[in-house]
């Protein structure tokens, strides 16, 4: 009982903490970044339809892609950064997807439920392999579902904004979770996500990644599909874009960026990122298969919330992704010491082969 009583006593007082650092930090966002410093620049908002045709054409609403060339974007010449969107699928991939599919729906005519929750495509290895459509031939919800117009206590979803939904790039009303990562957009613009990607595999019931079909228990690895009682493992997929914007690390910038972007940003400079990640710092990044570099480049001319979106502008934790350090042309010889045990590339089952990653 004492246990019981400390521990629902500390969830007490840290909720309380964290309401209030929430609360704190939307007014300083709403404050510093919102759309009510009509001198900011960064405060026009970007117009994504006009950058988004070339890249989207080939795309329906599972983000699912049709055959299309991708574009390269050079920054600074030959020797400069290239940015590359990952290459969408070929005819051959195409017809071996529906194939897949065809097979499938074929197969799990008459299936019961209990069967269908433990589909073997849920699961290791299969789950690595399977694509959207042979997800959604079961999970169509996903891609339909709406949230509440009105929430249980009566407030209209209209009325509402989140401090996160201050950022340029946010557009349309609210939306469910997957549709914001699968279907708007701005994901679509930015993002090439699968839902294997954030689902891994995990067991309904058990709940604990220590106990999985197909896997002796106590066997798992660091890095789980899953972690406790969630369904996907937040450290290897949410906190690479929700992170803290690793602002310790740039020299030059100080405090938080809706502060420092104040001195940095004017009209003809609309994203103060690129001030520095142009030309000069860590351009060599985003050659993975799950984001589309070249179109994140070309959007972000118009807007730093475009990067910020990613690197601190929807935190949800405190802390921030370790990202690979790719070098970059002209970069220093000497590594700093935080980035004395960072990985150099991306993990190899998203790097992009034949771009200017290597
Ligand atoms: C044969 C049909 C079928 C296929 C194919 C299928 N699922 Fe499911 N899935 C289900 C059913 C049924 C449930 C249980 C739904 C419920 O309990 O309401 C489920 C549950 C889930 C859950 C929730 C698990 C939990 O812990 O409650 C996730 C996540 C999921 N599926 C993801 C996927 C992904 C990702 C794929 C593709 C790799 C996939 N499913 C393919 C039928 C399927
Ligand atoms: C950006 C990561 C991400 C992507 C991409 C993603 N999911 Fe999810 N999914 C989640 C998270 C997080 C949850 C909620 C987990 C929880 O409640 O613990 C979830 C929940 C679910 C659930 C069960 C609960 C529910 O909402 O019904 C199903 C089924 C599911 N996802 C299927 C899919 C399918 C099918 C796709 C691809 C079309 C997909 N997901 C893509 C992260 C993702
Ligand atoms: C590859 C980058 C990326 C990953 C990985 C990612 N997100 Fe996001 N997330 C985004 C972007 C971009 C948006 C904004 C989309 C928009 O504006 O339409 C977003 C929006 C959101 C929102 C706001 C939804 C709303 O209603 O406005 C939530 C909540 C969220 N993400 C949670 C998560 C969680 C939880 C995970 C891990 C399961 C996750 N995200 C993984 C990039 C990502
Ligand atoms: C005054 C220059 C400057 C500005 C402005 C700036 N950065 Fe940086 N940034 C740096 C430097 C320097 C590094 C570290 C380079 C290295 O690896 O040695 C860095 C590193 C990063 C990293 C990698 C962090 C890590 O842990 O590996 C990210 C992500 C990043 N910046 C994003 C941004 C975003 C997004 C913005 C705008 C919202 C921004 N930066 C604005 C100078 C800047
Ligand atoms: C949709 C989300 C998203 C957007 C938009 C985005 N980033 Fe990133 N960024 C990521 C992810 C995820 C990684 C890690 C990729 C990897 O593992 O190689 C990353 C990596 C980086 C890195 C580390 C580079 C390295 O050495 O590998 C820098 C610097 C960075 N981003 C800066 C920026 C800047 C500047 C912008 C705007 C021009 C931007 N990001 C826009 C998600 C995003």
């Amino acid at each position: 009982m004492k246990i019981m009583e400390s521990i629902m006593a500390f969830l007490g007082v840290a909720g309380f903490a964290s309401t209030v650092c929430l609360a704190l930090f939307a007014l300083f966002n709403v404050i510093f970044h919102g759309g009510y410093n009509p001198n900011l620049p960064a405060d026009v908002p970007v117009k994504p339809a006009v950058v988004s045709n070339a890249v989207n054409a080939g795309k329906d609403s599972s983000g699912v892609a049709s055959p299309k060339k991708p574009e390269i974007i050079k920054v600074a010449g030959a020797a400069g950064p290239q940015y590359v969107d990952p290459p969408v699928r070929t005819a051959k991939e195409q017809a071996g997807v529906e194939q897949a599919v065809a097979a499938l729906k074929q197969s799990i005519k008459n299936m019961d439920l209990e069967r269908a929750i433990y589909h073997p495509l849920h699961f290791k290895p299969n789950i690595a392999k399977a694509s959207n459509e042979e997800c959604l031939v079961c999970h169509t919800e996903i891609m339909t579902r709406k949230p509440r117009q009105t929430s249980p206590a009566g407030v209209n979803a209209d009325n509402v904004l989140a401090w996160y939904q201050t950022l340029d790039t946010y557009k349309g009303k609210q939306e469910s979770f997957h549709f914001r990562h699968l279907s708007s957009d701005f994901a679509k613009q930015t993002m090439n996500l699968s839902c294997n990607f954030c689902h891994k595999g995990n067991d309904p019931r058990e709940e604990t990644p220590d106990m999985q079909p197909g896997q002796k228990i106590f066997s798992t690895s660091a890095t789980p599909n899953f972690t406790l009682r969630k369904m996907v493992n937040p450290s290897t997929t949410c906190l690479r874009c929700h992170g803290k914007f690793p602002v310790e690390v740039m020299e030059g910038v100080e405090g938080t960026w809706p502060k420092a972007r104040v001195d940095m940003e004017d009209e003809e400079t609309p994203n103060g990122c690129l001030t520095c990640h142009e030309e000069s710092f860590r351009t060599n990044r985003h050659h993975v298969s799950y984001l589309k570099a070249a179109s994140i480049e070309k959007l972000a001319k118009k807007s730093s919330d475009v990067c910020y979106g990613c690197h601190g502008g929807r935190q949800w934790y405190r802390n921030s992704y370790p990202y690979p350090r790719h070098p970059w042309p002209d970069m220093d010889e000497e590594t700093p010491d935080w980035a004395k045990n960072r990985p150099t590339k991306s993990e190899p089952e998203y790097q992009l082969k034949n771009t200017a990653a290597k």
